[in-house]
């Protein structure tokens, strides 16, 4: 229950920079991607979710009406506070996609809180889409001139990041499979 809004245009990122403490990412990126959750949930998004399924799984979409009705049920039960939570969450899920993506694509990103949010949504007229802006990402391509490049990542010893709970006899082929985890997610 996101939308990711892709921003180029200069102008609109100026206006962005001035409610984002002035920091000057949001207009040296040549992309400023903003994460967008909905800022209402309605029965009529998960059933558009569910239609979706349906023609992209080829299944008969009665098929999926217990499965949407518990959704249905479980989301009206839910505070309009735990349904920005839940909303929001998927909305990191997504970040850390990009984040990889960019990753893969030498290209940098820097994910960012520091804005202010209402603002962003009357700058970018949010409130008529239904949405709320979460986190902001600006990618781009490497300037020579930042100098953030030649300082060292931190980032935890691995045996502060993970508590393992090991198999008594481990085998060979989880041995593998882990250190290839834990090698490409450090
Ligand atoms: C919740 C959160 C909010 C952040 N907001 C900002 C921000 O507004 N501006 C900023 O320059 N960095 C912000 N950061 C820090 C950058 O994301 C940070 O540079 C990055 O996480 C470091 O990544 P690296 O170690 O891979 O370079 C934030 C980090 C987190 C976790």
């Amino acid at each position: 229950m996101y939308t990711v809004l892709i921003i180029e245009d200069s102008a609109i990122k100026e206006q962005l920079k001035t409610v984002s403490y002035g920091q000057s990412q949001i207009t040296d990126a040549s992309h400023l991607f903003v994460f967008c959750n909905y800022s209402k949930v309605t029965n009529d998004h998960i059933d558009a979710y569910f239609s979706l399924k349906s023609e992209i799984e080829q299944v008969d979409i009665s098929n999926f009406k217990g499965y949407a009705d518990f959704i249905k049920s479980d989301v009206t039960n839910r505070t309009l506070v735990e349904k920005n939570k839940w909303t929001s969450n998927q909305v990191y899920l997504a970040l850390g996609n990009l984040l990889n993506a960019c990753s893969e694509l030498k290209i940098d990103a820097c994910p960012m809180e520091g804005f202010d949010a209402e603002a962003y949504n009357k700058i970018l007229d949010l409130d008529k889409l239904g949405l709320n802006a979460t986190v902001v990402a600006p990618v781009g391509y490497r300037s020579d001139e930042d100098h953030s490049q030649n300082t060292h990542k931190v980032r935890k010893p691995m045996e502060n990041l993970f508590i393992e709970y090991k198999q008594h006899k481990e085998q060979p082929t989880k041995r593998t499979l882990k250190s290839a985890l834990l090698f490409s997610f450090y």
